[in-house]
């Protein structure tokens, strides 16, 4: 599904971000360019990077 139309990012995309170490929305802007533009996609964006990360 995508989650990002601006960047054509999905779901999948924003959790392989996840495992290889992406952790805030800064960083997935950054990496992704999630959220950067329209910013529709940040609460889904956050959302889902949340569920992916490993509790520590
Ligand atoms: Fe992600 Fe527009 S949908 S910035």
């Amino acid at each position: 599904m995508y989650v990002c139309l601006c960047h054509g990012v999905t779901d999948r995309t924003i959790r392989e971000a996840a495992e290889n170490g992406v952790s805030s929305m800064r960083q997935l802007g950054k990496e992704l360019g999630v959220g950067t533009q329209c910013g529709r996609c940040a609460s889904t964006a956050r959302q889902i990077l949340r569920e992916s990360q490993t509790p520590d």
